[in-house]
């Protein structure tokens, strides 16, 4: 009899014990395609969750009919977010023509209204002129020649503005545009996406402890560490 009580008052304490717990279920992450990267804390997909705490101010993202996982800057306009580094807290982005390159043909982008940086690398900014080429002109850097802005009749190419040779060699060229872009940009990291990266909030530590990054519940930008892996066990929802 007094065994059972005790069963009976331990069920209730545990119950007790987990309730507050369930109730501070993470959030889930969710994507826009099977294939699409994780959004997940600080970043979430507007409208596939629940609850509004689910992200950080300007870290909003939203799908496109082409179940592209969008985002949008005030001043920028949209890019196709290509994968997020939780880690490292680096997202690639693409432009939604997948022609991130474009964006750049006749302005400087900015992204000072928004939490993210263009991430540098480690040589900061080169200015770099763009070309308009007939089909008669050689190309010597075919490595530099925009293809989403080139046809089979002309091609649009790129090239660092103090190299003085290409100038006296593009005689079949005309001068788009010059405009500073980060000199990490070329070569390697085109096909991976542009680089941008956050400072705020910072889940570093969370994250590399595997723990889930929230909000501090009534604490309104206060972040903590979610001591559960519930977050990643969780199939993600899609939309479609
Ligand atoms: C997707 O939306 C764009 C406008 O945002 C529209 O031009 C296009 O036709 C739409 N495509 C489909 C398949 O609905
Ligand atoms: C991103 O854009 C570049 C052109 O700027 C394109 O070549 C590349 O395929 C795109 N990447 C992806 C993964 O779509
Ligand atoms: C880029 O070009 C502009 C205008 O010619 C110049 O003022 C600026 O100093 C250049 N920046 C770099 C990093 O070369
Ligand atoms: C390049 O030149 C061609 C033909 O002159 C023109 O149709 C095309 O729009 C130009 N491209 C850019 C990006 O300026
Ligand atoms: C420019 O085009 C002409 C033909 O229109 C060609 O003979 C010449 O070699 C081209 N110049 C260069 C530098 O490619
Ligand atoms: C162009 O400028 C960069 C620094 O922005 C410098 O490292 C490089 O040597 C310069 N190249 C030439 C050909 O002047």
């Amino acid at each position: 009899m007094a065994t059972l009580e005790i069963f009976n008052i331990s069920i209730l304490f545990l119950f007790s014990l987990f309730l507050p717990h369930r109730a501070a279920t993470p959030c889930k992450g969710s994507t826009c395609s099977i294939d699409g990267p994780l959004a997940r804390f600080p970043f979430q997909i507007r409208n596939n969750q629940v609850s509004s705490n689910c992200g950080y101010p300007g870290f909003d993202l939203s799908c496109n009919n082409q179940s592209q996982t969008i985002i949008t800057f005030p001043s920028s306009g949209d890019f196709v977010v290509q994968s997020i580094n939780y880690l490292d807290q680096i997202l690639y982005i693409n432009g939604t023509d997948n022609c991130m390159l474009k964006r750049f043909l006749h302005r400087d982008l900015s992204f000072e209204d928004t939490p993210f940086s263009i991430y540098w690398g480690f040589e900061g900014t080169k200015n770099y002129t763009f070309f308009n080429c007939s089909s008669d002109q050689e190309i010597y850097w075919p490595s530099n020649i925009i293809s989403c802005l080139s046809t089979e009749y002309y091609k649009v190419l790129f090239l660092p503005t103090n190299w003085s040779q290409p100038r006296l060699e593009l005689h079949n060229c005309t001068v788009i545009s010059t405009t500073l872009i980060p000199s990490s940009f070329e070569w390697r990291e085109i096909n991976r996406g542009f680089k941008l990266a956050w400072d705020v909030p910072d889940c570093r530590y969370c994250e590399g402890r595997d723990q889930a990054c929230g909000l501090k519940k009534g604490k309104s930008l206060t972040i903590q560490c979610l001591h559960t892996g519930m977050l990643y066990d969780q199939i993600p929802t899609h939309i479609t």
